[in-house]
């Protein structure tokens, strides 16, 4: 059975029931896909119960825009989370996380903040702020990442090492549709005529002998590129396609 909990406190009361039981959580901004529906069926695999969290955390969009139009499916997304045997699912209103505001916020102090840090102001900060809550939430044996937002998932095991957050951070590998686009929420966003273009984005990273080759690559394909750079041993892109803007990496050995 799955249960949808939209109350922290009611949540919280439930969470003292799975007290000694080996839980992985998934947290998640919904409109969900294949990508998010992987990270859960390994939760499913190595725990005795999976929590899901649905939060469009407004504190990591730098554009009011963009948090506009996130899209939101809540009810085809507990469909999705029912068939995948789910047992608790956190979706809480924005109130009830951040009860006064945005007051207590955790900050990377970064001397050199870098793509996302440096593109999306605050991202990091909100993501790590949310994080925490939600982990503090849970308390969660395991709780799953996607490679797909790398930069995040290096960010979030970084404060949980650092603030000795007793949850293990699990990397999952990035899931992509057969043209090699990476499955994401944005994706749904983007026009047919802009969806066919979408995958130039994955082969670029794969196929271009540099970070410079590649930008290149983008830019001849009709993007408008933010950055093409390489760190931690993996190429990173984020490019904007019309008004929706991706992102995607992969790992250096993967090319040619
Ligand atoms: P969201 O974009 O919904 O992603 C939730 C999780 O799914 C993240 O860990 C993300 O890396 C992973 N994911 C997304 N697309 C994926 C793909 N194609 N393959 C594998 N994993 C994928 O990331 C967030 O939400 C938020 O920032 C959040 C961590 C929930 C904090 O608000």
């Amino acid at each position: 059975m799955t249960r949808l909990w939209t109350g922290t406190a009611e949540w919280l009361e439930r969470r003292r029931e799975l007290e000694g039981r080996a839980i992985g959580f998934v947290p998640t901004m919904g409109a969900l896909h294949r990508g998010h529906a992987s990270l859960v069926e390994r939760a499913r695999n190595e725990n005795e119960i999976v929590v899901v969290s649905i939060f469009v955390n407004p504190t990591q969009f730098n554009d009011p825009k963009d948090l506009d139009r996130y899209p939101r499916t809540l009810e085809t997304d507990l469909e999705l989370l029912r068939d995948l045997g789910v047992d608790e699912v956190l979706a809480p209103a924005a109130g009830d996380l951040y009860p006064s505001g945005y007051r207590f916020r955790l900050e990377p102090a970064e001397s050199a903040p870098v793509m996302e840090a440096a593109y999306r102001p605050g991202f990091l900060a909100g993501v790590l702020t949310v994080v925490l809550k939600l982990l503090c939430l849970v308390r969660a044996g395991r709780a799953y990442f996607g490679e797909k937002d790398y930069q995040q998932l290096r960010a979030v095991s970084e404060m949980v090492r650092e603030f000795f957050i007793p949850t293990e951070i699990v990397a999952c590998p990035t899931v992509r549709a057969p043209s090699g686009l990476a499955e994401s929420s944005r994706n749904a966003l983007l026009p047919p005529e802009l969806r066919e273009m979408a995958p130039h984005l994955y082969r670029a990273l794969t196929t271009a002998a540099s970070a410079a080759g590649a930008q290149a690559q983008l830019q001849a394909a009709g993007f408008r590129v933010d950055y093409v750079e390489e760190h931690w041993g993996r190429r990173f892109a984020a490019a904007h396609l019309g008004s929706v803007r991706l992102i995607d990496n992969v790992e250096l050995r993967e090319n040619r």
